[in-house]
């Protein structure tokens, strides 16, 4: 179908439900903000514009939206109804053709698929509108779809439903497509002769009735996509049934997770066969895990790369770096950004890195500050070694060259340079180079005092 799309999505409305100093369509579900969701579904269908309605807290939303360039905005000021809201697009479309969609910024689950059916049925039926409806049991508070012999009469929103009206199960996801060709001469005719003074969008459907033109409806079978967010408890019931959707399609791809309630699974995260994911992990941003990995209970990973077989224990946090094949990590290691851990490396408790590259069956496994650092392979570091990468001012490099040992409880005063080979004497201060094979000791030499307890015993008087 070669007709022009155009997306419009309300986002303007003040969320006073969610008590936040956050507009609600930048509340994340799923790990990032609704409003991005939902863009994202509609620019699967290259639309020649789209376009966002943005009013309450218009600045913080359209800082979001610049991961969108294609994506414009418009203001609504004041709020006055949803279709109000549509109105203020009109220059937007200005001299355009084609079909118009329309989305709501709180409404981040609709699928792609849905938006498909509902645009064919729109086509083929040459409808001026039509409406993307579903079935809840209880669809309290939304517009009802009121037919007559199964053709759509009207929608009466809950506030002026009668009895009768309530009892329809049918609702109004208040999702449209609508033919370009005429809709803001009819939308211009709307008026605010309702109970709350607004603008009501769904007004537009009987002034298209009225003027002869035909109104479709769509129903879809999963009412969930349709779900709106108002408040946080709905927002963690969204964020819950995304969760599970994402774990099952991450099980369907052969990872194991051993608790799918607590495992949370960002949209761009990779994870290879026979992983193994434990509860309370966080995957998030750009993050590829590679196969038969094993990530223990609370670890976070984010935008992070983990090479296949390695093992990450309890409680580790990872951060923009790249982990290697057949590391051993944690418990509670930290990995900061720019970091780079070689195959079959070890990085043990309380290690922290900083910018830091560590060669290929290096190992720090206990109690260390590896910051601004290159550690090259097989480097074996102490515990307790620090590096004094940051002079108050500025951050020096550390450089250590393949199979050096650094002795426990060392500071490396950087900018400096550890040989090949070398060895570093536990309890130094190096603050000059090493060279390769050399044994460096930095530290004060040990004087033992024969005897000296039994004198000071003697010239102490007894209490
Ligand atoms: C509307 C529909 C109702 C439907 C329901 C589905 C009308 C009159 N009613 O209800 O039939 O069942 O959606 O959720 O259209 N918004 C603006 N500017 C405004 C008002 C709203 O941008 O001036 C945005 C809100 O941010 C929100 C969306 O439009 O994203 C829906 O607004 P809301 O007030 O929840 O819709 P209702 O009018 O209650
Ligand atoms: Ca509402």
């Amino acid at each position: 179908m070669s007709t022009p799309l155009h997306f419009v999505t309300l986002a303007a409305g003040k969320g006073t439900r969610m008590k936040s100093e956050l507009p609600k369509v930048l509340h994340a579900v799923g790990g990032e903000p609704m409003i991005v969701r939902i863009l994202r579904t509609a620019s699967h269908f290259q639309p020649v514009t789209s376009t966002v309605v943005v009013g309450h807290m218009a600045d913080k939303v359209r800082a979001t939206l610049t991961a969108f360039p294609g994506v414009g905005t418009v203001v609504q000021e004041p709020q006055l109804g949803t279709g109000h809201a549509l109105m203020q697009a009109q220059p937007a479309l200005a001299g355009k053709s084609g079909t118009v969609v329309l989305l709501y910024g709180d409404v981040p689950m609709l699928s792609q698929a849905s938006i498909a059916n509902l645009l064919a049925h729109h086509h083929q039926t040459g409808a001026a509108a039509t409406v993307l409806t579903a079935h809840l049991d209880d669809p309290s508070g939304l517009g009802r779809i009121v037919r007559e012999n199964g053709r759509f009469q009207r929608i009466v929103e809950e506030r002026d439903a009668s009895p009768a009206e309530k009892a329809i199960t049918e609702f109004n996801s208040g999702i449209y497509a609508f033919a370009l060709d005429g809709l803001f001469e009819a939308l211009n005719r709307i008026g605010t002769a309702n109970d709350q003074g607004e603008y009501y969008l769904t007004d537009l459907l009987g002034i298209f009735l009225a003027d002869g033109r035909r109104i479709e409806t769509y129903t879809i079978p999963d009412a969930d996509e349709l779900r709106g967010v108002n408040s946080r408890a709905e927002l963690a019931v969204m964020n819950a049934q995304v969760r599970d959707q994402r774990n099952a399609a991450v099980m369907a791809a052969g990872v194991t997770l051993i608790d799918p309630t607590s495992a949370w699974i960002g949209p761009d995260v990779h994870i290879g066969r026979d992983t193994t994911i434990h509860p309370n992990v966080y995957l998030e941003g750009r993050t590829t895990i590679g196969s038969n990995v094993e990530i223990h209970a609370g670890v976070r990973v984010i935008n992070a790369t983990i090479g296949d077989g390695t093992i990450v224990q309890n409680y580790c946090v990872v951060r923009d770096s790249t982990i290697d094949a057949n590391v051993a990590m944690g418990p509670f290691s930290h990995i900061r950004p720019d970091s780079h851990v070689g195959p079959g490396a070890h990085i043990g408790n309380f290690v922290e890195l900083k910018k830091t590259t560590l060669g290929p069956g290096a190992k720090a496994n206990h109690l260390a500050y590896l910051g601004d650092a290159s550690v090259g392979a097989k480097v074996n570091v102490g515990a307790g070694v620090i590096t004094c990468n940051y002079d108050g001012v500025h951050k020096h490099r550390t450089v250590i060259g393949d199979g050096a040992f650094i002795g426990t409880d060392s500071q490396l005063v950087a900018p400096v340079t550890v040989g090949a080979e070398a060895y570093v004497a536990a309890g130094s201060t190096i603050t000059e180079d090493v060279p390769d094979g050399a044994l460096a000791i930095g530290r004060g030499r040990q004087e033992n005092k024969a005897g000296w307890v039994a004198k000071r015993k003697g010239k102490t008087p007894a209490k």
